[in-house]
């Protein structure tokens, strides 16, 4: 019995002299998300990582950890300014601890569509947004989209009057509780990990999420109905801890961000093909029943949600807000 302990610890060390051992000076980049890797942050983490390794192989090696395998939304931020994890994407619904801006992009029916969206971000108010956090430890390097969001249930939700007393999970935003309030709804703030049990228990009756996240993580197979409301959208900032990003040598930072850039890029071309992929794939499956809006139908919960906007007005600023709206010209 002895000889077989022995033996196992020299097992150990020997695996860990053989392991593929960080070196020395090799720079770690942890990027924790919480989707699955099919998905457009999935992807886009991924073909950072690829970039990274093949352009800096030596010197900095990424590691990537999708499916809340390491930090949820809820506990990311504060392991990044620990120095825990380098680089995450939360959604821009959860930044709302640490700046008042952001949740501009919850605002309900802000955005005609992604494109407009995206003139938003790359546009001059857009691109401030990134430094918001600066003094709270947090830099935002750059925006990634998802797509916009549908509201799914177990009962049809046509008009505003039928999601009255319903429970719905929603991510941790001030604005989008306010926007579920609105319709006399329940909002609960909870994590995109705990999402699929609470539908599949009954826990909730529904939540809001893009066409990829509710296929890739399967909750249309516990919802009997999806209302394509398209009625706002879950983009992502991709956000680094500011010590660290400061800290890098500046030829290693350059590089890095270009790979960033791409890594995006690549992100933003699937979330397109994946708004459109997904939701065919959802609908073929049968599982659930997706219901369109009539103009008159959609016309009353754009009545009832839009006041959330006044509601915010102080916090957010109307300058931005209108910076917002004026990004819908030409979609
Ligand atoms: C995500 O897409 O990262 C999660 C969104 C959510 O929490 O609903």
């Amino acid at each position: 019995m002895r000889h077989f302990k022995v033996g196992i610890a020299f097992a150990a060390i020997a695996m860990l002299v053989a392991a593929p051992a960080v070196k020395a000076d090799e720079i770690v980049i942890k990027f924790s998300h919480v989707v699955a890797e099919n998905t457009p942050k999935g992807q886009a983490a991924n073909k950072f990582k690829a970039l990274v390794e093949q352009r800096l192989a030596g010197k900095v090696k990424v590691e990537v950890f999708p499916n809340s395998q390491l930090f949820n939304d809820n506990t990311v931020l504060q392991a990044m300014l620990l120095g825990d994890v380098q680089l995450a994407a939360p959604s821009l619904s959860k930044f709302g601890k640490y700046t008042k801006k952001l949740p501009i992009f919850d605002l309900p029916f802000l955005f005609k569509n992604i494109q407009a969206a995206e003139r938003f971000q790359q546009g001059p108010a857009g691109q401030k947004l990134l430094m918001s956090m600066e003094s709270k430890g947090l830099i935002g390097l750059g925006y990634l989209h998802n797509g916009t969001k549908q509201l799914s249930a177990s009962k049809p939700l046509r008009v505003p009057a039928d999601a009255k007393g319903l429970k719905f999970r929603i991510q941790t935003s001030d604005v989008l509780a306010a926007q579920f309030e609105a319709v006399d709804a329940l909002p609960l703030k909870k994590a995109f990990s705990e999402v699929f049990t609470l539908l599949q228990t009954k826990a909730i009756d529904g939540q809001e999420n893009t066409w990829s996240n509710i296929y890739s993580k399967k909750f249309f197979e516990v919802q009997d109905y999806i209302t394509e409301s398209n009625h706002g959208l879950i983009d992502y900032l991709v956000v680094t801890g500011a010590e660290f990003w400061n800290g890098l040598p500046a030829d290693i930072r350059t590089e890095v961000k270009k790979a960033l850039d791409e890594a995006i890029a690549h992100g933003n071309k699937v979330a397109l093909q994946k708004a459109v992929s997904d939701r065919k794939l959802i609908m073929d499956s049968g599982r659930t029943k997706i219901l369109q809006l009539s103009d008159s139908e959609r016309k009353k919960w754009v009545e009832v949600m839009k006041p959330v906007w006044k509601k915010f007005e102080d916090q957010i600023g109307k300058d931005l807000i209108d910076a917002a709206v004026a990004s819908n010209v030409g979609s």
